[in-house]
C-alpha cells in the first residue's frame, strides 16, 4: 500500500504542496518516496528510505512546474530500491506514473510490452502502466485517451496518477484503491486520503471506481468508463489542518491516546438520549436485522469486533467473528438474513474488504463499522456507521480501537432494541474516565520497571480476553519485543511452559464474576516467578496479590475493559519510548494494508 499525491495550480508551489503532501501520507508507506514535475520536460525524483531522504537529496531550485505528482512506497512487488520507487516513466520519459494497489496481470502485460521493444527498468508491476500509455501514445491517441486505454488493460486493484510535459493536467483514476479530490483557491489536488491535503483545503469529491479524473489549475472533470462526465458532488472535511499534526506530543501515538476522550464524545454525539435511555443511530435508521451477525475484521479491528461479538451474544443475538483473511463463504453459513459487519478503521484493508464482498455477492446485509468516510468499505456495504475517531496517523491503531468499542456498544444497543438508561449513563461516562486513567497512570513507571524483559504476557476473561490480545498486539507492533495475550483460563493449557521471572504477567482482573478465577491465574503465574502487574478497578481486593497495579475506574463488567486497555496503551508506548523504537512507524508494519 502506497500513498499518492498530486497537485496543479500555481508553479511555485508544485514543489512545497507535493513534499507536505507526501509528509502528510507516510502512515500509507514510507520505504521510498519520489516526486515527479511536469514542465517542458519531466522532471523524476526519487530515493529509497523516508520522504526525509528524498527532501534531502532534492536540488534547492528547478523542481517546481505546471503539474505534480508524488509518491511514498510499501512494497509489495520488488524492495524498496531508488529503481523500484515511484514515480515510473515510459520509455523516452513522455509519462510519469504514480500507482498505489496491485496490477494482478502485469507479467503477462510486461511480457507482452517487452516483446514490442519496451524497456523496463524497475521489478514493480507499476512501470507497465507509463509503458501501456507510451504504446497507445504511439499509435496516435492523445494523452487522455492513451491514459484511458492503459487503466482499461490493468486487473486487480489501483489508483493510478499521470502527468504529462508540457501540460498542466495531472490523470488519475482508481479502482478498488482510494483516491480523493481537492478542491482549492489556488489549484486542484488529489490524493491516497486527505490528510495530504488538508492544509491547503477541506473541500473534497471521492472519485468512484471505474471513474477518470483530470485536474487542472481551474478545472476538475470526472468521466465514467464510457467517458460521459459526470457531476462531483463536493463534500467538506470536518477536520482542521491542526489535526493533522502532532500537537506537541512526541509521537502521534502519544497524542492520538490523550485524544480518546474527545474521540468518544465525538462518537456518542447525537446518538445517545439519557432520558430515554435509548441509542439512535441515524445512518442506521434503514437497517433491519433479525437474523445472525457475522463480523470480520483484522488486527485491532479484529479484537474490537471480538468484544463486539460477546456484546451482541449476552443480548440473546447469535454474533461470530471471523478473520477477515479466513472468511469463505463457502465453509461458512451465510444467507440474506446474515447480518456481516466490516470493523476497519481505515475501510480499506483488502482481508476486510475481499470478505465483505464475499457476502455482498452472495446476498447478504453487509454493514462497514469504519472511520473513513467515503472509504471502500462505506461505499460498498448496504450500511455504514462511522466511529468519527477523526485521523490516526500512528501505525499503532490506539483510539479508534476504543471508538469501534463504544460504536459496537452502540450498534449491540440498537440491534437489540434496546432501552436503558444505565447503559446510557456507562457509556456516557465514559470519556472523564478515560481522561481519569490519562491523567493518574504510573504506566510510565510500570514501563521502566519492566521494560527490559524477555516477553510479556496479558491475560484476562469476558470482555477482558480481546484486551489482553490488544494489550499484546500494541506491545509487539512496536516494540518489537515478544508479547501474546490470552484468556486467562487457557494459560495453563500451553503458555505456562514459557513463563518466568523474566516474563512479566499483565492480568485484566477488573470488577465481575471471573475476577476470582483471573486471580487464580495469577497465582499460577507467581508461583513461577513471574512478576505480575494488574490492571483493576478493586485494588483492594488485588493489590496485595501482585507486583504493581495499574488502577482504573470502575465502569461496569462491559465498559472497564475499555479502560483498562489505556493503561496497556500508555504501558506499550512508555516500553517502545524506553527502547527508543520508531513508534508511529514501526518496522514491517503499515497502517492501512491494501494487499490480501
Ligand atoms: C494494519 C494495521 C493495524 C490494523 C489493521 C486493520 O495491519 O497496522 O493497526 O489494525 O491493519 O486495519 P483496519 O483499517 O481494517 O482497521
Amino acid at each position: 500500500m502506497c500513498g499518492i499525491i498530486g497537485y496543479t495550480g500555481q508553479r511555485e508551489r508544485v514543489h512545497d504542496v507535493l513534499l507536505t503532501g507526501l509528509a502528510g501520507l507516510e502512515y500509507r508507506g514510507y520505504d521510498s518516496a519520489g516526486i515527479a514535475v511536469a514542465d517542458e520536460s519531466l522532471t523524476v525524483h526519487k530515493r529509497a528510505g523516508e520522504v526525509a531522504t528524498l527532501e534531502a537529496a532534492l536540488p534547492t531550485e528547478g523542481v517546481d512546474g505546471l503539474a505534480g505528482i508524488g509518491h511514498t512506497r510499501w512494497s509489495t512487488h520488488g524492495p524498496p530500491t531508488d529503481a523500484n520507487a515511484h514515480p515510473h516513466t515510459d520509455c523516452d520519459a513522455q509519462v510519469a506514473v504514480v500507482h498505489n494497489g496491485i496490477i494482478e496481470n502485469y507479467a503477462a502485460l510486461r511480457r507482452d510490452l517487452e516483446a514490442e521493444g519496451h524497456t523496463f527498468t524497475s521489478e514493480t508491476d507499476t512501470e507497465v502502466i507509463p509503458h501501456l500509455i507510451e504504446a497507445a501514445r504511439e499509435r496516435g491517441a492523445p494523452p487522455e485517451a492513451a491514459f484511458r486505454d492503459a487503466i482499461q488493460q490493468l486487473e486487480g486493484s489501483y489508483a493510478v496518477a499521470a502527468v504529462f510535459p508540457d501540460s498542466e493536467t495531472v490523470y488519475a483514476a482508481r479502482h478498488e484503491s482510494p483516491l480523493v479530490l481537492g478542491l482549492g483557491d489556488d489549484g486542484h489536488y488529489l490524493a491516497s486520503d486527505v490528510p495530504a491535503f488538508i492544509d491547503f483545503t477541506d473541500r473534497v469529491v471521492y472519485l468512484e471506481d471505474g471513474q477518470l479524473a483530470q485536474i487542472t489549475p481551474s478545472a476538475l472533470v470526472i468521466t465514467d468508463e464510457q467517458g460521459a462526465v459526470v457531476t462531483p458532488t463536493v463534500d467538506r472535511i470536518a477536520w482542521d489542518p491542526e489535526d493533522a499534526g502532532k500537537a506537541g506530543y512526541d509521537h502521534y501515538m502519544l497524542k492520538e491516546i490523550h485524544e480518546q476522550p474527545a474521540a468518544i464524545r465525538q462518537c456518542l454525539r447525537g446518538r445517545v438520549s439519557e432520558l430515554e435511555g435509548t441509542v439512535t443511530i441515524d445512518e442506521l435508521a434503514d437497517l433491519d436485522c433479525e437474523g445472525p451477525v457475522q463480523f470480520v475484521a483484522c488486527g485491532t479491528s479484529y479484537h474490537a469486533a471480538l468484544y463486539g461479538a460477546r456484546l451482541l451474544r449476552e443480548r440473546g443475538i447469535p454474533a461470530q467473528c471471523f478473520l477477515a483473511s479466513e472468511y469463505a463463504v463457502d465453509s461458512i453459513p451465510v444467507s440474506a438474513e446474515t447480518l456481516v459487519v466490516g470493523v476497519t478503521q481505515s475501510g480499506e484493508t483488502a482481508d476486510t474488504m475481499g470478505a465483505l464482498r464475499q457476502a455482498n455477492r452472495v446476498g447478504a446485509t453487509t454493514l462497514a463499522l469504519t472511520n473513513v468516510v467515503g472509504s471502500s468499505a462505506a461505499r460498498e456495504c448496504d450500511h455504514v456507521m462511522y466511529i468519527r475517531a477523526g485521523p490516526e496517523i500512528g501505525v499503532a491503531a490506539t483510539k479508534t480501537f476504543a471508538s469501534q468499542q463504544v460504536a459496537l456498544a452502540m450498534l449491540a444497543s440498537v440491534l437489540a432494541g434496546e432501552r436503558s438508561t444505565a447503559f446510557v449513563e456507562r457509556v456516557r461516562a465514559l470519556p472523564d474516565q478515560i481522561q481519569q486513567v490519562l491523567d493518574e497512570s504510573p504506566a510510565r513507571a510500570v514501563a521502566e520497571t519492566y521494560a527490559d524483559a524477555d516477553a510479556y504476557f496479558f491475560i484476562g476473561r469476558g470482555y477482558n480476553a480481546p484486551v489482553a490480545l490488544e494489550g499484546a498486539l500494541k506491545l509487539k507492533e512496536i516494540s518489537y519485543t515478544h508479547a501474546e495475550g490470552f484468556a486467562a483460563g487457557e494459560l495453563k493449557h500451553g503458555p505456562l511452559a514459557l513463563v518466568t521471572e523474566r516474563t512479566p504477567v499483565f492480568a485484566l482482573v477488573t470488577s465481575g464474576s471471573s475476577a476470582a478465577k483471573t486471580l487464580g491465574n495469577v497465582k499460577e503465574v507467581e508461583a513461577r516467578g513471574a512478576p505480575v502487574v494488574a490492571v483493576t478497578d478493586i485494588p483492594n481486593e488485588v493489590g496485595q496479590a501482585v507486583d504493581d497495579v495499574l488502577e482504573v475506574p470502575s465502569a461496569g463488567p462491559r465498559f472497564t475493559p475499555i479502560l483498562a486497555n489505556i493503561q496497556l496503551q500508555l504501558v506499550a508506548y512508555w516500553i517502545a519510548h524506553r527502547l527508543g523504537r520508531s513508534i508511529d512507524k514501526p518496522r514491517n508494519l503499515a497502517k492501512s494494508v491494501t494487499v490480501d
